[in-house]
């Protein structure tokens, strides 16, 4: 298994080109199997994850190719099997997001019951109770979730709690539901947007996307047209911490600032210099050491889960002491162990660590068990004193492309190695 290498304490200069984003990319790529015509996907991010998705489509039947650029070409029209198989499933929970489409096109899907996973149980009861009362017939059978439907109808649905690709499956679902649908207390993360604003390319009438409160006329088929995927926000930022954590100078190209405002206030706090233009942001956080930023996640636009990891790398360096609060995963403070084995001093009670910050880090082989905690190991490994091994780095593979390279670009001393 390869394992990355990081000789650490060089501070990062210079800029980087941020990729599509992998939690926009996947439920687009899952849509595409709403629309009667041939839909192209551009600026799609040469992940993992993506690669699974793909392969999703493909093994049930459907055409679909990609590009030296990671164009994805995709027509569903020869589809011939409604199946998410266990497994493809057991590698990528959000392959839950073919359901909502198989079903609203095709009258049925049989997907792979998630199991649970290293971050939290993560169930799909409110994506299962919000398709029946669409007039799904659902049954948990074998380990599948059996969904049968002659044509949905639209539904006014109050999510119990605020979940991502709950509101993406539903969103996706009812474009082509007969009516209208009301998604009450609706993510409003931007890949919601981003899929939002592919469906609408296709012909779909949606909404307050954006808000919580989404609203979409179904419509009787969608068209073919092109997209290109938004940027990864978790991308930048975690570039961005790189950038801060080493005290060094980061710009990252073609990013928004505007789905960052969480994060980049948490960076200015930590006594970042953050600027930022219509397609880049720049952090600069030389000659300083990071200051340590209480973090509480919270549904967007507050604080991002998949952000929490790199912030308690932050903080394990940072001068003072601070308090980081999971509030979505129930068990997503695996990398916290890890990084006390690269001498951090993290106390962790319930859903909260408390956080001192430490003047140096000293390196040591770890490894993480999901990809942000591993992402976090990287950018501890970047400050530690000698060379990191950050080993099961397929984490790593799943949602950050080419990260050596773009942390060698960078200025880091950091190589892939086998074994
Ligand atoms: N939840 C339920 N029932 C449901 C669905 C969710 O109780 O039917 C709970 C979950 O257990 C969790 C909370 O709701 O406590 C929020 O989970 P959500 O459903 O929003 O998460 P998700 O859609 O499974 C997406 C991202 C995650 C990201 C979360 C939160 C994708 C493919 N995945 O997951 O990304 O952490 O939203 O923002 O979009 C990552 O990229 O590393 C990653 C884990």
């Amino acid at each position: 298994m390869d394992k990355l290498q990081i000789h650490g304490g060089t501070p990062l200069d210079g800029e980087v080109r941020i990729s599509g984003a992998k939690n926009a990319a996947l439920p687009i790529i899952a849509a595409t199997l709403l629309a009667a015509e041939p839909v192209s996907v551009g600026n799609v991010p040469h992940l993992h994850d993506v690669t699974t998705m793909i392969e999703l489509l493909a093994q049930m039947g459907v055409s679909i190719t990609v590009d030296d650029k990671m164009r994805v070409e995709v027509d569903a029209s020869t589809i011939h099997r409604y199946v998410a198989p266990y497994e493809l499933v057991r590698t990528m929970r959000a392959s839950i997001v073919v359901l909502g489409p198989l079903l609203a096109r095709f009258g049925r899907a049989d997907v792979s019951l998630p199991g649970g996973c290293a971050i939290g149980a993560r169930p799909v009861n409110i994506h299962v109770a919000g398709l029946q009362a669409m007039g799904a017939d659902i049954h948990i059978e074998n380990g599948f979730i059996r969904a049968r439907a002659e044509r949905l109808r639209g539904a006014r649905l109050v999510l119990e709690t605020i979940t991502v690709t709950g509101t993406e499956n539903l969103l996706m679902a009812a474009t082509l539901a007969d009516g209208e649908t009301v998604i009450e207390n609706a993510a409003r993360e931007p890949e919601v947007v981003d899929l939002a604003n592919f469906l609408s390319a296709l012909g779909a009438q949606i909404q307050g996307a954006g808000t919580d409160r989404i609203v979409v006329q179904g419509v009787e088929k969608l068209h073919g047209a092109h997209y290109d995927v938004v940027p990864d926000r978790i991308e930048a930022g975690t570039y961005l911490v790189a950038g801060a954590i080493t005290g060094g100078r980061v710009r990252v190209k073609g990013a928004k600032a505007e789905h960052l405002d969480a994060v980049l206030a948490k960076l200015s706090e930590a006594g970042a210099q953050v600027t930022s233009g219509d397609t880049w942001i720049e952090l600069d956080m030389r000659g300083r050491r990071p200051r340590a930023v209480d973090i509480r996640t919270a549904p967007y636009p507050a604080f991002p889960t998949d952000m929490q990891a790199q912030f308690a790398a932050l903080n394990s360096v940072a001068d003072g002491v601070s308090t980081v609060i999971e509030t979505i995963f129930e068990n997503r403070f695996m990398h916290m162990l890890e990084m006390r084995r690269l001498g951090a001093d993290i106390r962790i009670e319930g859903s909260t660590a408390i956080i001192r910050g430490v003047p140096q880090l000293t390196a040591a082989p770890v490894m993480a068990t999901d990809l942000r905690a591993s992402a976090s190991l990287v950018l501890a490994g970047l400050v530690a004193q000698g060379t990191t091994d950050v080993l099961r780095i397929y984490h790593i593979d799943r949602g950050y492309e080419a990260i050596e390279e773009k942390l060698g670009q960078l200025g880091a001393r950091i190589k892939r190695t086998a074994g």
